[in-house]
């Protein structure tokens, strides 16, 4: 039986911890779950993606009757699933004015605690307590989730900084209307560039010299390789996790197929098909990764055509040169989709369309992204825009640049929106 004063000190000094030494906490954007439903909320994503700072700031939002517990904590070694009763029982010791009240466990890495989803369940179903748990691990993503938990929880992803929470983190007041039409227009922009080229896991947007910025996402690489995929997943292969993982971080915005990755590689370094195709899952299980599918009527055509992929941060993307700009910003698009929950596939017919998104109301909206509309490009971009709204029978499509004016044109029956990315990324609406 695990010691319930132990319990106690761990309970006081996480408060403390968060409440004295944790100084800035930039709100995230989406974090959204049913107030009065009984589930247990899960955030869940890549790794330095900010889940322990949501339940830090949960842990503000309902100051008084919450508690944090991290089970990587050192002092809760041997603590087992029968001793989640004695967390309660420390927690109403420590304040009995909250004995019939309404308690708040904020649980992380709770995956360490073997048959941790039947307490869960039994906390928010009877016993009058909110759990919000989050993990580190894949183990916690949805498809992991033990059948005891299934349709009893509300999972969350957590992506890096979106641009808007990039602003905030960098004290910009994402609110007034100057940093869209006025003086701080230009600041914006700038901070747009920079945020594209290092993506947004939170610690490195607080850097400030690009040396460290480039050693901190290295030093990231390196943890969520060895421990995502060498030690979780038995990659051991480690001449095909490395050509895989330069081909993929390099191919970003990108088609990616595993049958012309197979033909170019094979014979050079010993690997079988079956391995490839096993680790390119692991890759997206990784959340490292991410695929999106042709546009086609039935899954059958949507699996036999390349998936094109996109990375979860920007920051890690591999061999970028100027002339990648276009690229980036199509990641960065791909990514501020994926934050609104969208469903996205790319569009090929005689021409190509990056994006359609399928929108909460089941509506699509076609994208194309550019980084500037020139001669050349635009009418290629255009193109491919109205051929999807025309294969989709939609009446309207959307075109993201780095920084063309704001426009809307009406082509062929088709009214085009042209927006830059960083104003875009900032207001609500998609289309
Ligand atoms: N909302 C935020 N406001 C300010 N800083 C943040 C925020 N989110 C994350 N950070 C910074 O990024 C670091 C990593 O965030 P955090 O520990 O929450 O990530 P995590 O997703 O829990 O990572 P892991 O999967 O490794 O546990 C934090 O230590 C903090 O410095
Ligand atoms: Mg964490």
């Amino acid at each position: 039986m695990f010691s319930k004063n132990v319990l106690k000190e761990i309970i006081v000094s996480n408060e403390e911890f968060i409440l004295k030494q944790v100084k800035r906490i930039v709100n995230r954007e989406r974090i959204y779950f049913p107030e009065f439903l009984n589930k247990t909320v899960v955030f869940y994503g890549v790794r330095r993606s900010g889940k322990t700072f949501i339940l830090f700031n949960l842990f503000r939002k309902y100051k008084g009757n919450s508690l944090y517990i991290d089970f990587e904590d050192e002092r809760l070694s041997g603590f087992h699933l029968k001793d989640f009763d004695r967390l309660k029982e420390a927690m109403i010791e420590l304040k009995p004015h909250l004995m019939d009240r309404e308690l708040v466990f904020l649980l992380d890495e709770i995956q360490n605690i073997e048959g941790w989803e039947r307490f869960c369940r039994r906390a928010v179903e009877r016993e009058n307590v909110k759990v919000f748990v989050s993990g580190s691990s894949s183990r916690i993503m949805p498809f992991e989730i033990h059948t005891e938990l299934r349709g009893r929880s509300w999972s969350i992803e957590v992506l890096p900084f979106s641009f808007k929470e990039y602003l905030c983190a960098k004290g910009i007041d994402v609110n007034q209307k100057s940093i869209i039409y006025g003086t701080k227009k230009a600041v914006v922009k700038k901070l747009f560039l920079d945020y594209m080229q290092w993506g947004g896991f939170p610690e490195v947007c607080f850097l400030r010299s690009e040396l460290e910025k480039k050693k901190l996402i290295k030093e990231y690489l390196g943890a969520m390789f060895f421990r995502d995929l060498v030690e979780r997943y038995s990659m051991t292969n480690i001449s095909l996790l490395d050509k895989l993982t330069d081909k993929l971080f390099s191919s970003f915005s990108l088609k990616f197929s595993l049958t012309s990755f197979y033909k170019q590689y094979t014979g050079r370094f010993p690997f079988s098909k079956d391995s490839l195709y096993r680790y390119f899952k692991n890759y997206l299980q990784s959340m490292l990764v991410f695929e999106v599918r042709k546009f086609a009527e039935s899954t059958y055509k949507r699996m036999r055509n390349p998936a094109k992929v996109y990375l979860v941060d920007t920051g890690l993307c591999r061999r970028v040169t100027s002339a990648d700009a276009g690229r980036l910003l199509e990641n960065v698009v791909f990514l501020a989709l994926r934050r609104r929950g969208y469903e996205v596939f790319y569009f090929e017919a005689k021409r190509e369309c990056d994006f359609i998104a399928r929108t909460e109301n089941n509506s699509f909206l076609p994208i194309q992204v550019s980084f500037e509309l020139n001669e050349e490009s635009s009418s290629r971009d255009i193109d491919g825009l109205i051929e999807a709204c025309k294969w989709l029978d939609i009446g309207k499509g959307l075109i993201l640049t780095y920084d063309d004016e704001e426009q809307e044109l009406n082509l062929d029956g088709v009214n085009v929106k042209i927006s830059p990315v960083w104003k875009w990324s900032i207001e609500a609406h998609i289309g």
